[in-house]
C-alpha cells in the first residue's frame, strides 16, 4: 500500500469532487450542441474557478495545453486561492486535468464524457507533452506484468487469457475508433478477440477494464499522453496494470518532451512512473457512460451529478450522487 501523504489532506478528497463537478455542470449546458470549443471553455473555466477557491499552492502540471497555447490552466498555471490572490500559499500540490475529456463526445451528446482530475504531491505525476502515447491497460487481479508493450498486441492477448482462464476470443478489447489502428485492429480480429470501438475518451476506456460490468478485459492503442497520466493515477488507486509510451509523430514533438525533461524518448513507463506516490483522482460524468451518469437537470431546477473520488493510500474509492440547488450551478 502506498505511503499516506500528509501533504494530500483528507479533506481534499471532497473538494476535487466539487471541482470536477462544477467542471462537468458548466459543460453539460453544451451537450449535443455541436460546438467543441465552446464546451471545452465552459468546463475549463468552471474547474479554474472552483481551483481558486482552494487552499492550496497548486501546479498544473497536465493542462490544456503550454502557456502560449491556453489562456487557462496551462501548464505551469498556479492555481488555488493564494495564487488567486496573487500570494499562493498553503500545501504544494501538482494538477493533472483535463476539464472535458471527450470535447467531441460532448458535442455530439455521446457516451462517456467526463471531468477528470489527479492531485499528487510535488513531482508525483509525469509532466507529459501533449502528444500521443502507446497504452496498454488490464484491471485488477492479474499476475504482475501480465502486459507489456514490449511485447506484440497478440502475444499480450494471449498472456491476459492465460491469466483469466479463456481463450483469445473470448476477450473483449477496447480500441480508440483510428485509422491508425487498422493495423492493431486486424491482428486482434485475426486472434478472434471482440473489439470495442470507442469514438474518443480514452480516460473512461482504460478505467473500463477495472469494471467487470463493462465486459472490457484490456485497453489497446494510442490516446493523448495526458490522458495516460490521468487513467494511470485512476488505476493507481483502484489496482490494475497499465504501460505507456510516448509516440513521436515529428521533431517538433521531440522537442517538446525534451524541454519537459524527457531524455529517454523510447522508454516504456509503468503505471508509478506515471503517478507515483499518494495520488487522489476525481471525476464527474458529463454525459452517462460506463462509470458515471451525466449531468441532469430535472423540472423543478434540480441538476444531479455522479462523480467519483479515489486515493492510491487508502484504495478508498467513493461515488458521490449530487443535487444542486446552488444558482452558480445554474
Ligand atoms: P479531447 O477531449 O481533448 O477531445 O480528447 C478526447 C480523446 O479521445 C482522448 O480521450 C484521447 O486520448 C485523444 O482524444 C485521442 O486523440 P485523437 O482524437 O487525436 O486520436
Amino acid at each position: 500500500m502506498t505511503e499516506r501523504s500528509s501533504v494530500l489532506d483528507r479533506v481534499l478528497v471532497l473538494e476535487m469532487v466539487r471541482v470536477t463537478e462544477h467542471a462537468a455542470v458548466a459543460a453539460s449546458r453544451l451537450i449535443g450542441r455541436g460546438d467543441e470549443k465552446a464546451a471545452d471553455a465552459a468546463a475549463v473555466e468552471a474547474m479554474r474557478e472552483a481551483l481558486n477557491e482552494l487552499d492550496f499552492d497548486g501546479t498544473v502540471v497536465i493542462g490544456e495545453g503550454e502557456r502560449d497555447e491556453a489562456p487557462m490552466l496551462f501548464i505551469g498555471e498556479k492555481v488555488g486561492r493564494g495564487a488567486a490572490m496573487g500570494t499562493p500559499a498553503g500545501p504544494r500540490i501538482d494538477i493533472a486535468l483535463d476539464p472535458l475529456e471527450g470535447t467531441t463526445i460532448t458535442a455530439k451528446a455521446g457516451p462517456n464524457a467526463l471531468a477528470v482530475l489527479a492531485i499528487s504531491e510535488e513531482g508525483g505525476l509525469l509532466n507529459a507533452p501533449d502528444v500521443y502515447m502507446d497504452k496498454i491497460a488490464v484491471g485488477p487481479g492479474y499476475p504482475d506484468g501480465v502486459i507489456s508493450l514490449a511485447k506484440s498486441p497478440s502475444d499480450n492477448v494471449r498472456a491476459v487469457a492465460a491469466a483469466k482462464g479463456v481463450a483469445p476470443a473470448d476477450l473483449i478489447v477496447c480500441v480508440l475508433d483510428r485509422p491508425r489502428h487498422e493495423a492493431l485492429i486486424a491482428e486482434l480480429r485475426g486472434l478472434g478477440c471482440g473489439i470495442m470501438l470507442i469514438p474518443d475518451g480514452d480516460v473512461a476506456g482504460v478505467i473500463a477494464t477495472t469494471n467487470p460490468d463493462t465486459g472490457i478485459d484490456i485497453y489497446m492503442g494510442s490516446g493523448g499522453a495526458p490522458e495516460g497520466v490521468l487513467a494511470a493515477a485512476a488505476l493507481r488507486c483502484v489496482g490494475g496494470q497499465l504501460q505507456g509510451r510516448l509516440v513521436f509523430r515529428n521533431d517538433d514533438e521531440r522537442g517538446r518532451a525534451r524541454r519537459w525533461g524527457i531524455t529517454d524518448l523510447d522508454r516504456i513507463y509503468g503505471l508509478t512512473d506515471l503517478a507515483k506516490g499518494d495520488v487522489i483522482f476525481a471525476a464527474t460524468g458529463v454525459t452517462d457512460g460506463s462509470m458515471l451518469k451525466g449531468v441532469k437537470r430535472r423540472k423543478d431546477g434540480l441538476i444531479t451529478t455522479q462523480s467519483v473520488v479515489m486515493r492510491a493510500s487508502s484504495g478508498t474509492i467513493r461515488w458521490v450522487d449530487g443535487e444542486h440547488r446552488d444558482h452558480r450551478y445554474r
